[in-house]
């Protein structure tokens, strides 16, 4: 018989998890706390933007025509903890309030939650970002809790979907990595993901903290590429290089790659920032404090990014304040095609112009619901022709495909002058220049 899964927690992750597990074939229960997440997931319908999910939720949602019927949605813990063969914990693990460490209360309430109710045999797998450790402690937790008692196992299983490309990412994983302790949680897992693997997706088995480790290293690595490109671009500054063209150059070499070397007001969103600052901590609290110092680094970089962005902008305006300046910002989301404003590079420029006196107009294409609710007091115009209306200067902060294609020739009609600085290094200078604009991007003062 076909495995029973279910997933706790219908966030990016959860969510997207859910709907993948029934296009696999699976039957699938999904568990939230928040009932205005379950009744809109109930009616196929997603809390946030992501390209896809919703076609393939409606695919899947039972109850709604024509579909498989294989997936459903309730916030019922014993009814989850009876229907489940394999347990998926999708929980968010955010950044705690005035420290760098990670909140597992969330983690901490599902196994809570969850554990009393599986009285047969079950595999609880974790998928959230966790501090290395937490699996340990966590499966000693499990069988304290868990009727079944050593029949409820534990497993690791860590996530690498990015957002904007979270079903693809989740049905065609480019990895699988498993941190189990039994035979018996290995073969379930390879039952889960029996198709993508069939189709190429290495199946990496581990322990239980390489696996926790996989995750929190690889993002790392990520943010590491970002900053390493973005204080690159800090030098070509200041001896007039062009970062584009150093990015381009260094990444024909198969080593280093040409992925993640985009220049521009660095990294944001709900998992890099946090993941590195977690990681940093955690190994604090191992003694390895030292080995990780770097990412110190790193996200002073990142961050010096954004405070960089605000400065070009001034130095474009004449150098003086910025009161009485209309400043129209492209972008608001922390990446294209997410509606996510979470740690958003492109908000917190808009936020700190704003704040200097700037009249900051925002326009994003998918972004613009969070940021009105993070960034009350910004404008917020309906497109981008709306966006640069009278503007001084132009910021491109996320890089849109609708960015892209806009006509400069059409924008420039808008706006009070014809200035626009890329904070993502994604726009065609010549494109801009040809229309009569003034084109400067980060990293590339001469471009
Ligand atoms: C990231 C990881 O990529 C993913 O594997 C993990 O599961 C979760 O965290 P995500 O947060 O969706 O995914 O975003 P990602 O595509 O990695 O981009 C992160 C940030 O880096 C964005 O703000 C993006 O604009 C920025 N970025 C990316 C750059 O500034 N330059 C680049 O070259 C690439």
């Amino acid at each position: 018989m076909a495995l029973k899964i279910t997933v706790i927690g219908t966030g990016y992750l959860g969510a997207t998890h859910a709907a993948a597990m029934a296009e696999l074939g699976f039957e699938v229960l999904g568990l939230d706390v928040v009932p205005e997440k379950i009744e809109m997931l109930k009616r196929g319908e997603v809390p946030m933007y992501e390209p896809g999910l919703e076609e393939l939720l409606r695919k899947h949602v039972a109850g709604i025509e024509g579909s498989s019927g294989r997936l459903r949605f309730t916030m019922d813990w014993a009814e989850v903890g009876e229907f489940g063969d394999v347990h998926f914990v999708c929980v968010n693990t955010p950044q705690k309030h005035g420290e760098y460490a990670c909140d597992m209360s969330y983690v901490d309430a599902a196994f809570e939650s969850l554990a009393p109710h599986l009285h047969g045999p079950a595999l609880v797998v974790g998928k959230s970002t966790v501090p290395v450790g937490s699996a340990d402690r966590l499966a000693a937790r499990l069988a304290e809790l868990a009727p079944a008692g050593e029949d409820a196992e534990l497993a690791w299983n860590p996530e690498f979907l990015r957002e904007g490309f979270a079903v693809n990412d989740t049905l065609h994983p480019d990895r699988i990595v498993v941190g189990v302790r039994s035979e018996r949680a290995e073969k379930l897992l390879r039952e889960v993901y029996a198709t993508p693997v069939t189709a190429g997706s290495p199946f990496v088995l581990t322990d239980f903290p390489t696996a926790e480790l996989v995750k929190t290293s690889a993002n790392s690595f990520l943010a590491t590429k970002i900053s390493f490109i973005n204080a690159m671009a800090e030098v070509c500054e200041a001896a007039d290089g062009d970062v584009v063209k150093l990015a381009e150059a260094i990444g024909h070499d198969e080593r280093i790659g040409k992925k993640f070397l985009r220049a521009g007001i660095g990294f944001g969103g709900g998992c890099l920032p946090k993941d590195i600052r977690a990681f940093m901590a955690r190994a604090g609290e191992l003694g390895a404090d030292q080995a990780l110092t770097f990412l110190r680094e790193i996200d002073s970089i990142n961050m010096r990014q954004r405070g960089q962005m605000v400065e070009l902008a001034r130095e474009a305006l004449g150098g003086g304040s910025f009161l009485g300046k209309r400043v129209a910002v492209l972008g608001a989301a922390f990446k294209p095609d997410s509606d996510d404003v979470r740690d958003s590079p492109a908000l917190n420029v808009a936020g700190q112009i704003h704040l200097q006196g700037g009249q900051v107009t925002v326009y994003d294409p998918k972004g613009m619901a969070n940021a009105r609710r993070l960034f009350p007091t910004l404008a917020y115009a309906d497109s981008a022709t709306e966006a640069v209306r009278g503007a001084d200067v132009v910021l491109h902060l996320t890089e849109w495909r609708e960015f892209r294609e806009l006509d400069p020739a059409v924008l420039g009609e808008a706006v009070t002058t014809r200035l626009i600085l890329d904070g993502r290094n994604a726009l065609d200078p010549e494109v801009w220049r040809r229309a009569g604009w003034t084109y400067r991007a980060m990293g590339r003062p001469t471009a």
